[in-house]
């Protein structure tokens, strides 16, 4: 077993998943416009110090992914957040892109960036003491798109970077999100998904990357959020499930969801479908933003310095998203 396989192994393992705490300082800033906070700093890192010490930590969370500003930040125990994380006997994880631009000559498409200097900037990342990284490449279901030119381009770098990450002793997640926004239906997000998927990995084997040291972060197969088409919850388990089998070498050792704009119940329902219906080997676990953080950070806003409500609240949501994980979720246990 590679040292970086044991790191992907130990994140997401035993139904623990991954925390997405890693937006940026401008969707932090809406995230917490819309709860009525200031995005200051030092209200960005209170709330997620709030989380990290929260005790569902040690228990559900193999990894945090962090944010540039939040990895050099340090906590009011005098702590650096990379410390208090791993305290927990959980990896601190940074986002190395910065982020998605307009792609030359597709006029509507996103082509993730950052490659420039990311060698030297993975070496600070891996003293500051991270031990895996982030990348999302972001397409959308349009007409023609996603087209071949953002496919093609998106997975060349996501392989560029998940070969550097791993030369510098660390596992990349490798994320490629076909976005839920759209009147399509869950068929054409399966279809796109896979095409999207196993360009990724035709690039991700061209480029050498060791595939059993990475972790693979997609979307679920999702009718768009404007289609007129809704699919149960049974259905978006299946096509998943299919598109997953038929595009992801077997080396992979896991699969961490994105959440995407899905509700918290919604994520953690199709989670819970998805894994006590896994008839692949690939671990199937949650890298969640929102639906990880949408309630505790409502709860937090009404009173930030009610750590505990902020924190029962938070331990609650991981708590169900372990449970699915291992495929042990019910209504009834959520409601508990
Ligand atoms: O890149 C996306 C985030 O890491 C996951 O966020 O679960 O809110 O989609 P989300």
């Amino acid at each position: 077993m590679s040292e970086l396989n044991k790191i992907a192994l130990k994140i997401i393992s035993d139904g623990k998943g991954i925390l997405a705490a890693d937006e940026s300082n401008g969707t932090m800033t809406r995230r917490l416009k819309d709860v009525n906070i200031n995005s200051t700093p030092e209200n960005r890192l209170l709330f997620r110090e709030t989380l990290f010490t929260s005790k569902s930590m040690r228990e559900y969370i193999g990894g945090v992914i962090l944010y540039d500003e939040t990895i050099n930040q340090t906590t009011s125990s005098g702590k650096s957040i990379p410390h208090l994380i791993s305290s927990s006997d959980t990896l601190p994880g940074i986002k190395v892109d910065i982020g998605a631009k307009d792609l030359a000559n597709s006029s509507g498409e996103k082509v993730t960036e950052g490659l420039d200097g990311l060698r030297e900037r993975l070496i600070k990342y891996y003293e500051l003491g991270a031990r895996f990284t982030k990348w999302r490449g972001v397409y959308i279901i349009k007409d023609k798109f996603p087209s071949k030119l953002a496919i093609n381009s998106n997975a060349h770098a996501l392989a560029r970077y998940s070969a550097l990450v791993q030369e510098s002793g660390m596992v990349p997640i490798v994320e490629p999100e076909v976005l839920m926004d759209g009147d399509h239906s869950a068929e054409i997000c399966l279809n796109k998904t896979s095409e999207v998927i196993r360009k990724c990995f035709d690039e991700l084997i061209l480029h050498k990357v060791d595939l059993s040291g990475i972790i693979l972060k997609p979307n679920m197969i999702l009718a768009g959020n404007k289609s007129k088409s809704k699919i149960s919850n049974e259905e978006v388990c299946m096509k998943t499930i299919e598109c997953l089998k038929n595009s992801v070498p077997s080396e992979v050792p896991g699969i961490a969801f994105l959440s995407g704009g899905q509700s918290e119940i919604e994520a953690t329902e199709n989670l819970n479908l998805i894994n006590k219906n896994n008839n692949t080997n690939f671990i199937m676990t949650y890298s969640f933003g929102r639906a990880l953080q949408q309630s505790a950070l409502k709860i937090w806003s009404k009173n930030t310095k009610d750590t505990l409500a902020t924190q029962n609240t938070f331990n609650h949501r991981v708590k169900m998203c372990s449970l699915a994980a291992r495929g042990k979720w019910t209504i009834e246990l959520e409601n508990k």
